[in-house]
């Protein structure tokens, strides 16, 4: 059984209770106190690196968290030549020996749940939600792929064949995988990607996001002490122009993962593509366009509730979330009233409150090109509601959310990584012109329809290529063995993370055939 049936999801925090929101706040106030060095970590040590950048809270530009330094080469080729030394022992122990690992690392981020909550408010503006569900997948990957690893990297399979003539089939490691990951789940993509790529039989260098690299060492800390030899997983953090650049052209590398922006993906696959020597697999997860329809008989309560969560849940700082939703005429009024009410009733301000929904965009230049299109909003849409976050925008980076309406089905012409909904009123009887519009824009990844009529799900579905359909629901949180997550076009190349196909790329397959 790929799908997981034995799932066991860790627990939540339940931030009603005294007590809990009591060990929130003192896993906070270590946190803030903690002023964590992050840089390179080869070998299990943490190298000096090249520079140290201080690094500020998103919630407080004068709160200082740590500093980090960047990986030098010297530090990348010994990582390279540590992760070639250890890795065929690592493949040979086979598929149930690394699930133990895996189990391991899954147990201790759960153990770790409160600290590693605290950072991730602090260094990427999480709410404290958002920060717990984030710790749950992470927890939830290492699971699911040694459940994977236990069941596909077992040994051999048999295969039907002649009288006279064994046939058999087996998955194995590829060598070394360059993981490169996002700011926006710092601790669930950076721990997923690696995770695969260890169930598979492969060692990592890891390079987390610039913004968010306390979180990554943490993990990589937790993963050696959950028993893995420190060799098979290095953390590189720099500049993707940098290191990510270095990284990928690194002659002793077998393949990479990345999840990111779009155009950072066509940079790798450039530079994988002027590569001479082995061809290498490119896993990218990028952005979406993502888009959301309802027609007339939708219940307007559930959409506004789905489109607010979204939309404006998480800051819109997920891949997966809604930037357009399509309302027809006849109900586009009574549904734009309810979602700027819904807008005004939301509490922007310390991630780390449990009050609060709405958090920080994750820094200055994220703001700067969220406010630059906003104007453009102004010029040539209609910004319909903004929430302002008040004194929090003077202390850290925060964003007032948006809704606009916007005269053309195709106004959007990219992802737009924010708290910022765009509503298109369209005529149901053009319906296949809007869908083509979207279309036509290339992404494929979340897609969102509230309707009661069947007929209605199955012609958008038809017509919007997207890895992942909801409907009837929100368009976010995928959940890691449920809803494998993951997108076509320039969304992404697959396989899906979470998902019973995720290990395949990560391996070689060899079949072998014994005239006995
Ligand atoms: N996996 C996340 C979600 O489904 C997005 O990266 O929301």
């Amino acid at each position: 059984d790929l799908y997981g049936a034995e799932r066991k999801n860790p627990l939540g925090r339940d931030y009603s209770r005294w007590d809990v929101r009591a060990a929130a706040a003192r896993a906070t106030g270590l946190a803030l106190a903690d002023h964590i060095a992050a840089g390179p970590i080869v070998g299990g040590q943490l190298l000096a690196g090249a520079g140290a950048v201080p690094l500020h809270s998103p919630v407080d530009r004068s709160r200082l968290l740590g500093a980090v330094s960047a990986a030098t080469r010297a530090d990348i080729d010994a990582a390279a030549k540590r992760a070639r030394a250890a890795q065929p022992a690592w493949d040979r122990r086979g598929g149930p020996a690394r699930a133990r690992t895996l189990r391991a690392m899954g147990d201790a981020l759960e153990t770790d749940m409160d600290r590693l909550v605290a950072l991730l408010a602090e260094e990427a503006g999480k709410t404290l939600n958002d920060a717990v569900a984030e710790v749950r997948e992470a927890v939830d990957f290492c699971r699911y792929y040694a459940h994977l690893a236990e069941r596909q990297f077992a040994g051999p399979t048999t295969l039907n064949g002649p009288v006279g003539e064994v046939n058999s089939l087996e998955l194995r490691g590829r060598g070394t995988f360059v993981c490169i990951s996002p700011w926006n789940f710092p601790l669930a993509i950076f721990t997923g990607q690696i995770a695969a790529a260890l169930a598979a039989g492969n060692a990592v260098l890891a390079k987390p996001a610039e913004q968010t690299p306390l979180i990554a060492a943490e993990a990589v800390r937790l993963f050696h002490r959950a028993g893995l030899n420190p060799d098979l997983l290095a953390l590189l953090p720099g500049e993707g122009t940098d290191v990510g650049a270095a990284l990928v052209a690194h002659p002793h590398i077998h393949g990479v993962a990345f999840t990111g922006g779009t155009e950072t993906a066509w940079a790798i696959n450039r530079q994988l593509a002027a590569r001479n020597g082995p061809i290498l697999p490119f896993i990218a997860e990028t952005g979406g366009l993502n888009g959301m329809f309802v027609d007339t008989t939708a219940l307007r309560e559930q959409v506004v509730d789905d489109v607010i969560v979204s939309a404006i849940g998480s800051a819109g700082q997920r891949c997966s979330a809604l930037r357009v939703l399509y309302l027809p005429h006849d109900s586009a009024d009574e549904i734009i009233a309810t979602l700027s009410g819904a807008l005004d009733a939301l509490v922007v301000g310390d991630p780390a409150d449990p009050a609060t929904d709405i958090g920080p965009v994750i820094d200055e230049d994220a703001r700067k090109q969220l406010e630059a299109h906003v104007a453009r909003l102004e010029r040539e849409a209609k910004v319909i509601r903004r929430l302002d976050p008040g004194a929090w925008g003077q202390k850290g980076c925060y964003f007032g959310p948006v809704i606009a309406e916007v005269p053309s089905p195709d106004f959007l012409e990219r992802e737009v990584f924010g708290p910022i909904l765009h509503v298109y009123r369209y005529d149901p009887e053009v319906l296949p012109q809007v869908t083509g519009k979207l279309a036509e824009r290339g992404y494929g990844l979340t897609l969102g329809v509230h309707s009661r009529i069947e007929r209605f799900a199955e012609e958008v579905r038809a017509a919007v290529p997207a890895g992942n359909v909801y409907v009837n629901r929100s368009i976010i949180g995928a959940v890691v063995g449920v809803q494998p997550f993951g997108g076509e076009g320039l969304s992404g190349t697959g396989p899906k993370a979470g998902g019973p196909h995720a290990l395949l790329r990560y391996a070689v397959e060899r079949a072998v055939s014994v005239n006995i």
